[in-house]
């Protein structure tokens, strides 16, 4: 490693979520109800130059977990994210994160007047129609959402 480049504290235990999508990272805090209140170690690193994706963001967080709907939301908004869960200091597990090819629950269809939207009983289901750029497609409605929408509809 040359001494220009970034070097921030490795942790102990908890998550390191690496190589999200440049510009997402404070969307992801929020998603996860962070706020820096709760007294554990955040480390936010944005826009950090990526031989993969350019520039990227990355989380750092010690002392907490993340539940398999977080990580699937992290999965939507990031889809080349990878998490790494480290325990006393070692990379425990490592996990490139991957979109299923139907997302069931975790979003709210963009279309005001879909059934999903009115029913409580029936739950959104959408089908990955495109990778890069993410594009996603109601099954009820067939209203297309992009990633931007993605983003705002996280529910
Ligand atoms: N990390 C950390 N604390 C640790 C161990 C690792 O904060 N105790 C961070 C590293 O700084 C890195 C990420 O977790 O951002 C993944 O660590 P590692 O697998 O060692 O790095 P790379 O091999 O560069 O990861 P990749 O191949 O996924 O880019
Ligand atoms: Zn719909």
């Amino acid at each position: 490693m040359i001494d220009r480049e970034l070097r921030v504290q490795k942790i102990k235990d908890g998550v390191v979520i690496d190589h999200l999508r440049a510009g997402t990272a404070l969307k992801i805090l929020e998603m996860l109800g962070i706020t820096g209140k709760e007294g554990f170690i955040i480390t936010v690193a944005m826009n950090v130059p990526s031989q993969k994706l350019g520039s990227k963001d990355i989380i750092k967080i010690e002392g907490r977990y993340l539940s398999p709907s977080e990580v699937s939301k992290i999965a939507l908004l990031a889809p080349k994210a990878t998490l790494n869960i480290i325990r006393d200091y070692k990379v425990e597990k490592k996990e490139r994160l991957k979109l299923p090819n139907e997302i069931i629950g975790i979003i709210k269809c963009s279309n005001p007047t879909c059934i999903t939207n009115h029913e409580p009983q029936v739950q959104s289901k959408f089908l990955v129609i495109s990778r890069d750029p993410l594009k996603i497609k109601c099954e009820y409605c067939e209203t297309i959402m992009d990633q931007e929408e993605i983003a705002r509809r996280l529910s």
